[in-house]
Parts: structure tokens; sequence; C-alpha cells
């Protein structure tokens, strides 16, 4: 697949992938979507990629929402379809074994609220926008957003943003914890850059297993519990557990290899 609505760049090993429709907000539509979760899944396997930063070109929005003009004449079937679509594609972002960061600049809304949320973080500049509008729309949030939005910010405060549509700035967003960070525009890229370095220096092996842990802490099929269990139990014969414990012994920096 051609990529057409957004663009992706490697830098010192952190891919940049940039949605790419500044005249429309970066609003969504399905090909753009299919395009991140194509860019997502073809570098799960890079050792060159050790982050992956999403956001939005222009300074108005990371992404108004999946695109209004595209699905306003789907049908029901078509908008289910559209639904189960775009849950795999915020999956491939949450489930990524590569950590990925939203740098959100200015409107995060509908689905762009939900693509954010399904970045492992997000970072706010202070002109961010966050909200789940989708119920003036006669709609629901269908990329995950019931699901992900009281994960974060727990249950009463998801209730308030998803009934009533209300936008939150990046403060609001950063007390509710759905933001990591505020921070000024141009200080956006490097805040995420930060976050990026201090988790490089760190076990590539042992990152996944925590994204993995976590996330089934909210998977309803498996006890994620026992998932933790498994994996560091299993950690335990990895090479950079021998090589972490023994550099600690040593007191030296651990060299940790990528699997
Ligand atoms: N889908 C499709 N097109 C969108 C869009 C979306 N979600 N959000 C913005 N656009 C388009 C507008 O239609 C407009 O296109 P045009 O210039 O061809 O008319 C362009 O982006 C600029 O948007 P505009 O509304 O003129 O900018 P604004 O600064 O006045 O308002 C928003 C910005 C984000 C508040 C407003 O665009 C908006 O409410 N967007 C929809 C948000 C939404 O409901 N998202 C959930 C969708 S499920």
């Amino acid at each position: 697949m051609n990529l057409e609505f957004i663009t992706q760049e490697n830098k010192d090993g952190i891919l940049y992938i940039t949605i790419n429709r500044p005249d429309k907000m970066n609003a969504l539509n399905i090909k753009l979507l299919q395009e991140i979760k194509q860019v997502v899944d073809a570098v799960q396997d890079d050792k060159d990629v050790r982050g992956i930063l999403l956001r939005g070109s222009g300074e108005k929005a990371f992404a108004a929402g999946a695109d209004i003009a595209e699905f306003q004449s789907f049908s029901s079937d078509e908008g289910a379809r559209m639904s189960r679509d775009g849950h795999a594609v915020m999956n491939a972002l949450e489930n990524s074994r590569i950590p990925t960061i939203a740098a959100v600049n200015g409107f995060a809304l509908g689905g762009g609220c939900e693509l954010a949320m399904a970045c492992h973080m997000r970072v706010a500049s202070t002109n961010a926008k966050f909200g789940l509008p989708e119920v003036g729309l006669g709609l629901i949030p269908g990329y995950g957003g019931t699901q992900r939005l009281p994960q974060l910010v727990g249950k009463a405060k998801a209730f308030e943003l998803s009934m009533s549509g209300t936008m939150i700035d990046a403060q609001e967003a950063h007390r509710l914890g759905l933001a990591n960070y505020v921070v000024e525009l141009d200080e956006l890229e490097s805040t995420c850059l930060g976050i990026f370095k201090r988790i490089s220096s760190k076990s590539f092996t042992a990152i996944a297993k925590v994204i993995r842990s976590i996330n089934d802490n909210f998977n309803k099929e498996i006890d994620g519990m026992e998932t933790e269990i498994t994996f560091f139990g299993e950690s335990f014969s990895t090479y950079d557990f021998k090589e972490g414990t023994e550099a600690f012994a040593q007191k030296r920096k651990a060299d940790f290899k990528r699997d």
C-alpha cells in the first residue's frame, strides 16, 4: 500500500508517523487508518526502531476525528465494519511491542482522541483540545473510546465527557490523567524524545513484556496477573536479565541486546 495520507520517517531510531491532511484537520479516513496499521505492523521486528511517535501535521490538529464526509451515508453494516477495522488499527498501536507516544497538538477529537488513547502515552501541547463529540452527531465513539477513556480517567469522568461531548483543554487532560505531560508547542517533540531516551537505555525485551502485562490488566479474556506472572518467570531465562543483574552487581551500565 502506498502511503497517501501519512508520512513515515525514522530519525535516530524513532519512527515518526505524521498524519498529513492538514486542510481537513487531519480527519481520519479509512485508508489513512489502514496506512497507520500497515506502518506500525511493519516495524514490529525492525531493530532500528525503538519508539513510535504519532503526530498530526500543521499546528491546528492532531486529528479532528473520523472523516465525517466519508461515513455520512454508511449503513449499519458499513458502520460496524468501519468500527471493527478501526479497532484493529487501535489495537495494533496499543499492543505494539515498540513504545508509542502520541504528540498531541491542537484538536484530538473523536477518532483522533481514540487514536491518541490507543498509544502507550500522550504528550499534549498547551493548545491541545481533547474530546469525544460523537454524541453530537448521533453516534458513539467507535474506535475504542468507550473502553479506553474510563481506563485513563475513571468511569465518572468518562461518562461525563462522552455523554456531553465536552472538549477539555490540555491542562484538564493532564489533571485527569489523559495526558502524561503538557508542554509548550515548541517543546512537544523534545519532550517525547526525552521519554524515548529514558526508555531506550532499558531492556527492550523486558519493556515488550511490560506492555503486554499492563494491557492484559484490561483484557477481559486474559487475567493480567497471570500474564505478569508468566512473563516475570520467562524474564529469568533472557539474556537481558542475566546482563542487567550482572551489570547491577558489577556497578556498570547494562548493555542490553534486542531479541
Ligand atoms: N471529518 C471530516 N472533515 C473534517 C473533520 C472531520 N472530523 N473535522 C474537520 N474537518 C474539515 C472541515 O469540514 C473543513 O473542511 P472544508 O474546509 O473543506 O470545509 C476543514 O476540516 C477545517 O475545519 P473547520 O470546521 O472549518 O475548522 P474550525 O477551526 O472552524 O473547527 C473543529 C475545528 C475541529 C472544531 C471542527 O472542524 C469540528 O468540529 N470537527 C468535527 C469534530 C468531530 O465531530 N469529530 C468526531 C467525528 S466522529
